[in-house]
């Protein structure tokens, strides 16, 4: 049997590596920069989505042989003017603290009608160093004004996905999967590796 072809995800975040894990399901042998340990780590200092996906991708792939893939994401929201955006997992004053990102959010919603927001997720998929193409995915969606549910991560227990009447976080991974803006960035992202095998 042939080995499965390697995909090295640019990224330490234990959750964004189990979705991504289950959504390739086995066309892939999927490792993160954890099986990396002298792997620096990469500073964000984008502006975008994109600017950071390739910060990430291209580190990795100048250190390490096969096919990295980042990912960078973040909530948009319309009432806030698109924050938090970019610095998603910092909103709340402290690096990757979903329940501080949780709490400023809440409290800044705080009376706010208009609760309209989305994810946004872009991947990069990069070789040899160099990005080779990137990818966008999107959810629409709206906030509620307390958290729900204790699957996901993140901002998950606040944001609804347009169509449905629960949480990212109380409707669980399956069907986060299936819909979630890392889901559609993925499903573009497993095609042009499949087309370019
Ligand atoms: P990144 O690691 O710089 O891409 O930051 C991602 C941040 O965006 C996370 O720390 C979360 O705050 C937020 N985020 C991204 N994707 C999701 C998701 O699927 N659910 C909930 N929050 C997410």
């Amino acid at each position: 049997m042939q080995p499965l072809p390697r995909l090295i995800l640019a990224t330490r975040n234990a959750h964004k590596t189990a979705e991504i894990r289950a959504m390739i399901g086995d066309r892939f042998e999927v490792m993160d920069a954890t099986a990396f340990p002298e792997l620096p780590e990469i500073a964000e200092t984008g502006t975008t989505f994109l600017e950071n996906a390739r910060l990430k991708a291209e580190g990795v792939s100048h250190r390490v042989a096969g096919w990295v893939l980042s990912d960078d994401s973040g909530l948009e929201v319309d009432a806030l003017g698109g924050a938090p955006g970019v610095w998603s997992s910092s909103f709340g004053g402290e690096e990757g603290n979903h329940s501080k990102n949780n709490a400023r959010l809440l409290s800044e919603m705080a009376g706010k009608m208009d609760r309209t927001a989305r994810f946004r997720c872009t991947m990069v998929l990069a070789r040899d160093g160099a990005e080779q193409a990137n990818f966008t995915g999107n959810v629409q969606g709206r906030l509620v004004d307390a958290l729900h549910g204790s699957g996901g991560f993140g901002y998950d227990p606040l944001f609804i996905p347009d169509g449905h009447a629960q949480t990212f976080a109380e409707l669980g991974d399956e069907i986060k999967n299936q819909l979630s803006h890392r889901a559609r960035a993925l499903e573009q992202v497993i095609k042009f590796l499949i087309e370019s095998d």
